[in-house]
């Protein structure tokens, strides 16, 4: 058995995991690892390419020269594609959509759950994603499923949105793209979001980032 751990954090867009999971990595000094990130750096490749984000030939053939990095800066995790750290641009919300979309695709789940596997080898680590439990750390010591009401959720990515500066979109355009992409998400052939049977649900509807830490805290020291 390898001497490394590693957390994982599935759940739903929205339902607190980037905050928690960054916080328990700073807490327990482990690396953070945010994969919805990387299918972020690949949705808008797709854009940028003008290639529709559904059409898996085009995608496919996209993915043969394409080129993701991960950098982690004071804790801070950057993203690169091609060369170009494009950390910001992979949270507008067009980008949301667009990675759901290619994150059905086969060839890209493969390339980026081997890139996730090759970027924890060696290390404790927390990640956040959709088939962390289920795909990339089937052996994971410690597995997570978080949920929320999608109201709360999108209340919280609206005004995650707003601190960024973003204004032009609605509570109700947001709350349509969490359904929308839970879903997408859920129904996709390739490793769909799904709670594993060894995963300890969290809601997060009720409670704040804190009060989850604390109890996500409580499950690992048990
Ligand atoms: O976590 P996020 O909202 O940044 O993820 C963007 C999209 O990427 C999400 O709608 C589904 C996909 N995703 C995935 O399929 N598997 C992961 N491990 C992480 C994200």
């Amino acid at each position: 058995m390898s001497e490394y751990y590693q957390i994982a954090v599935d759940g739903p867009s929205g339902s607190g995991k980037s905050t928690l999971a960054k916080g328990i990595a700073q807490k327990l000094g482990i690396l953070y690892l945010d994969t919805g990130a990387m299918y972020r750096a690949c949705g808008l490749k797709a854009i940028k390419s003008g290639i529709d984000t559904k059409d898996a030939e085009k995608i496919e053939k996209m993915m043969k020269d394409i080129k993701i990095d991960i950098t982690h800066e004071d804790g801070t995790q950057h993203v690169w594609l091609d060369g170009e750290d494009v950390s910001t641009d992979i949270r507008m919300p067009e980008v949301s959509m667009a990675a759901s979309d290619v994150s059905a695709i086969p060839c890209v789940r493969e390339a980026m759950v081997d890139l996730q596997r090759k970027i924890s080898e060696g290390k404790n680590v927390i990640l956040d994603g959709r088939d962390i439990g289920s795909k990339v750390f089937p052996n994971a010591k410690y597995k997570f499923f978080l949920v929320a009401a999608a109201e709360e959720r999108a209340r919280r990515r609206l005004l995650e949105l707003q601190q960024k500066g973003v204004t032009d979109t609605t509570y109700e355009e947001v709350l349509r793209d969490i359904e929308r992409r839970d879903l997408q998400d859920s129904t996709r052939a390739a490793s769909p979001l799904v709670k594993v049977e060894d995963a300890i649900e969290i809601d997060t509807t009720k409670i704040d980032i804190e009060q989850t830490q604390d109890l996500l805290l409580s499950y690992i020291r048990e």
